[in-house]
């Protein structure tokens, strides 16, 4: 008898942000199959998708306008390089993402993942500002990021990161990134209270910029919601003030949209709910609906314009990868893009959005362990404190995330807990008796796992 697939994966496999030593004692769950939000597992079981396999599915499981552009692909050509040649789902995909985008954006340039896409965007300003015309500012070489900020584990990504737990090991690779202080209104930085502040995070911002953007090419900013440091969402105005002074203080604008973006906070893209205009965006997990792995850095055309010449100028844009433009990719996004123009995906969300708040704030509000609820549209974070009036958190080696996370898969619920932090996350395709299943779950988990919540 051959072992189980779980034997298996354990005897080869390294997973991702996994202590595979505590992988190695559990029995891990085996996915083969899925439709619409729930996923099925080798035992037949089924799972609701609250995290939308990390982020990624939107119109749920098995869609099939975008098995059918994947599949129609497929007939024609798998891979194809972009080095010398093109495709035409690359250049019909690259058409709708500058309709949709913010203004101002023309350029797409593909890469694989979240990622690889900020990596380009970091790597894009740095060499613009070195050959700007007429006047370069090649001493405008660092980056702002926000404390607690996540944009990828490629090195350029990890150095704008700013979360110690997962970054500081790597310290010594990184390259210098100021950190700005981030407006986490339930743990204010300066101590402030959201209704009588008046902003104050932003004049921090300012002082950010007066005294860096001579040096700075560029802020890394995750519009309205920090996805994986807790689900931290910045207060009205807070982005387009951020936008503004980056203009005044010429400091590029780099919007990671790669966990916000199609249709996740309730709009295309975050950026919208303020008006802003990036100079240059980063897309990936929703581009393909969860299909397959493709990213975008949209750039100006300014940008782009920078790094014209003669070819022995060399100012030459030297970065790629072997399946940039993957016409598979391209395709599934494309035909995630119908799905979203034929069934009104971003009307049909609205009620979704207010179901799941109001489950939210009926089922979990009154938790004594229940200290912050905050996100945006289908993105919401929990904040679990050991107590509610101290707010002190729960300590990290408690693992209350996880232990919840565990007892929510016995209830069939698949979440990804970041720390003390419940993340729901779910397919736009939720339907609303599923977001009721998917919240009570939580409510069961929570007072499994916290003793009642005593
Ligand atoms: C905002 C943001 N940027 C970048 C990334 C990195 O994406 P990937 O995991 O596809 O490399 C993530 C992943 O969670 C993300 O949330």
């Amino acid at each position: 008898m051959t072992d189980s697939l779980g034997t298996r994966d354990r005897r080869h496999l390294w997973h991702p942000f996994t202590q595979m030593a505590d992988w190695e004692r559990d029995e891990p769950l085996v996915i083969v199959s899925g439709k619409g939000c729930l996923l099925v597992d080798e035992d037949g079981r089924e799972y609701l998708d609250g995290s939308s396999s990390i982020w990624v599915n939107l119109h749920g499981h098995r869609k099939p306008a975008v098995d059918r552009a994947i599949k129609r692909q497929l007939d024609r050509v798998a891979h194809t390089t972009f080095l010398g040649a093109t495709n035409p789902p690359a250049v019909e995909l690259a058409e709708r993402l500058v309709e949709l985008a913010p203004a101002g954006l023309s350029r797409v340039f593909y890469s694989d993942n979240g990622s690889t896409a900020v990596e380009i965007a970091l790597k894009m300003a740095y060499q613009y500002w070195r050959q700007r015309r007429p006047a370069p500012r090649p001493e405008k070489r660092r980056f702002m990021h926000f404390r607690h900020a996540y944009h990828g584990d490629t090195v350029g990504a990890v150095s704008v990161g700013g979360i110690d737990l997962f970054h500081e090991t790597f310290r010594g690779l990184m390259f210098p990134s100021t950190t700005v202080e981030f407006p986490y209104c339930y743990r204010c930085p300066w101590g402030k209270q959201p209704d009588t502040c008046n902003l104050h995070c932003v004049g921090d911002v300012q002082q950010a910029l007066e005294t860096n953007a001579h040096e700075t090419a560029a802020f890394v900013v995750e519009p309205l919601v920090q996805g994986a440091s807790g689900i931290l969402s910045m207060p009205p105005g807070y982005l387009s003030a951020v936008a503004d002074l980056c203009r005044r203080h010429e400091v590029l604008l780099i919007a990671d949209e790669v966990a916000t973006g199609f249709g996740r906070t309730g709009r295309m893209f975050a950026c919208e709910h303020e008006a802003i205009q990036p100079d240059l965006m980063c897309l990936s997990k929703g581009l393909t609906a969860g299909y397959m792995p493709l990213a975008a850095t949209l750039a100006t055309e300014e940008i782009y314009r920078g790094f014209l010449g003669r070819y022995d100028e060399f100012r030459t844009f030297f970065h790629g990868h072997s399946y940039t433009g993957n016409p598979l990719g391209c395709a599934a996004a494309l035909g995630s893009l119908e799905v979203f123009d034929t069934e009104n995906v971003l009307e049909k969300i609205q009620p979704r959005i207010t179901h799941l708040w109001r489950g939210v704030r009926r089922h979990l509000g009154d938790h004594p362990h229940v200290g912050d609820i905050r996100g945006r549209g289908l993105m919401v974070g929990i904040e679990l404190v050991k107590d509610r009036a101290t707010r002190e958190p729960f300590p990290l080696e408690e693992q209350v995330g996880n232990r919840i996370g565990r007892v929510l898969r016995d209830l069939g619920i698949l979440l990804r807990p970041i720390g003390s932090v419940l993340v729901l996350v779910p397919p736009l395709a939720m339907t609303r008796p599923q977001l009721t299943r998917l919240v009570t779950g939580v409510r069961t988990a929570l007072d499994r796992v916290l003793d009642g919540g005593q």
